[in-house]
C-alpha cells in the first residue's frame, strides 16, 4: 500500500534515504576508505566507456558520464534509441554499461545486444534481479532502490545516481576519501532535505504558470533536464530544461514575467549559474534557487529551495529531490493521475 501517502510517488520521494542506504551497504567502508561493489570484482575495464539508457535513466547515465571524465576514464552517454554500435567505434576493451531500471526497456535492451555483438563487454545497472538485461549482460550491478510502483522515476534515479558513484570509484580505481565521506552522509542530508522542504509553498504560488524552465551547469545539467521531464510527465505543463550556458543560444525568447526559472546552484559551477540567472531576471523572470549557499544566492533570487552540501559530486543530487517535490505538489494541486500519467507506461517494451 501507499502507507498513508495520497501517492506511490510521494511515498517513493520519501523512500529515497532508505533506498540509499540499501545502494551503499557493504560498498562503502569508512573504517577501510574503501569502496567494494561486489558485483564488480571481475569486471576490468582498460578502454572508453559508453553509456546507453532512456528517459530519466539517460539523465542518470549523464551524470555518470561526467563523473567518469572528471576520474580520469574517457567516457560518452547515448539515448539508446539512437545508439549505433556499427557507426559508434568499438573495440573489444569497450564497455558498453546499460542504465535501466526495469531492465526490460527495448531500446536499452537493442543498444546492449548491438554492443555485444560488435565485441563490447556490457554492463548493466538495474533494480530488477532476474530482468532481461540483467539475464543477458556480461557483468550486473544492482542499484537496490527496490519495487518503485510510481510510473514517474524517482528513488531509481537517486540509487541509479549512487551507484553511478561506487563505479566511477571502481573503474577509477580512486577512493577518494571525501567522496566516501560525503556518500556515506548522503541519506541523512537526503532526509533533512525531505523534512524541511519548502517545495509545496512554492508549487502552490506557481502552479498557474504555463510553462517552467530548469538550468544548472555541470553535474546540475542532467538534473536540469531530470526536473524538466517530471514536471512534463505528471502535469503536463510545458517545462524545458537545458544546460545553463544555452540559454542565450535560444531559450531566453521565451523567458518573460510568466516562466518560473529554477536554477541549479551548486559546486564550483555556482559563479556562473548567477550570471545566467541574472539574465533572466532582467526579463522580469521569477527564479526559484535550488542551492547550498542560500547567503550568496539569495539576493539573485526571489525564492530559494534549500539543500545541505554533500561536496561536488553528490549536492545535484540532493538538489534534483527539491525538484522531485515541486512537480509532485504542482500536479497534487492540479489533481492530476500522477502514479499514472496518460499516454506513460512504467516499462517500454516496444521500440
Ligand atoms: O526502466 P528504464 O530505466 O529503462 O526506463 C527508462 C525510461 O522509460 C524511464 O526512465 C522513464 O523516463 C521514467 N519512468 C520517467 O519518470
Amino acid at each position: 500500500g501507499k502507507s498513508g501517502y495520497d501517492h506511490y510517488m510521494l511515498k517513493e520521494i520519501h523512500e529515497q534515504p532508505t533506498a540509499l542506504r540499501k545502494c551503499l551497504r557493504e560498498r562503502v567502508s569508512e573504517l577501510e576508505h574503501e569502496i567494494t561493489v561486489e558485483e564488480l570484482a571481475t569486471l576490468e575495464c582498460s578502454g572508453s566507456v559508453q553509456f546507453v539508457a532512456c528517459g530519466t535513466s539517460y539523465h542518470a547515465a549523464l551524470y555518470g558520464a561526467r563523473l567518469l571524465r572528471e576520474n580520469g576514464i574517457s567516457a560518452q552517454c547515448f539515448l539508446a534509441s539512437e545508439y549505433d554500435a556499427q557507426r559508434i567505434p568499438i573495440t573489444d576493451e569497450t564497455l558498453v554499461v546499460g542504465v535501466t531500471q526495469s531492465g526490460e526497456t527495448a531500446d536499452t535492451m537493442g543498444a546492449l545486444r548491438m554492443a555485444n555483438q560488435a565485441g563490447a563487454t556490457t554492463l548493466v545497472l538495474t533494480n530488477v534481479v532476474g530482468s532481461s538485461a540483467a539475464r543477458e549482460c556480461d557483468h550486473v550491478m544492482y542499484i537496490r532502490a527496490g519495487p518503485e510502483i510510481g510510473v514517474a522515476a524517482t528513488k531509481t534515479f537517486v540509487s541509479q545516481q549512487a551507484a553511478l558513484a561506487l563505479l566511477s570509484s571502481e573503474l577509477s580505481g580512486s577512493e577518494a576519501p571525501a567522496l566516501i565521506k560525503h556518500l556515506r552522509g548522503l541519506p541523512d542530508k537526503l532526509q533533512h532535505v525531505l523534512d524541511e522542504s519548502t517545495a509545496q509553498a512554492v508549487a502552490e504560488e506557481f502552479v498557474d504558470a504555463d510553462a517552467y524552465f530548469f538550468i544548472g551547469r555541470g553535474y546540475n545539467a542532467s538534473v536540469a533536464l531530470e526536473g524538466a521531464l517530471k514536471m512534463k510527465e505528471i502535469t503536463y505543463k510545458h517545462a524545458e530544461g537545458f544546460a545553463a550556458g544555452e540559454l542565450k543560444h535560444g531559450p531566453l525568447a521565451l523567458v518573460t514575467d510568466q516562466t518560473p526559472v529554477f536554477a541549479l546552484v551548486t559546486g564550483d559551477t555556482a559563479a556562473k549559474t548567477i550570471g545566467s540567472i541574472k539574465e533572466v531576471e532582467a526579463r522580469g523572470a521569477p527564479v526559484i534557487a535550488v542551492t547550498d549557499r542560500p547567503a550568496e544566492v539569495g539576493q539573485y533570487a526571489s525564492h530559494v529551495l534549500e539543500v545541505p552540501d554533500a561536496g561536488p559530486y553528490l549536492t545535484p543530487i540532493l538538489a534534483n529531490v527539491q525538484l522531485q517535490l515541486v512537480s509532485y505538489w504542482v500536479a497534487a494541486q492540479l489533481g492530476r493521475s500522477i502514479d499514472k500519467p496518460r499516454n506513460l507506461a512504467k516499462s517500454v517494451t516496444v521500440d
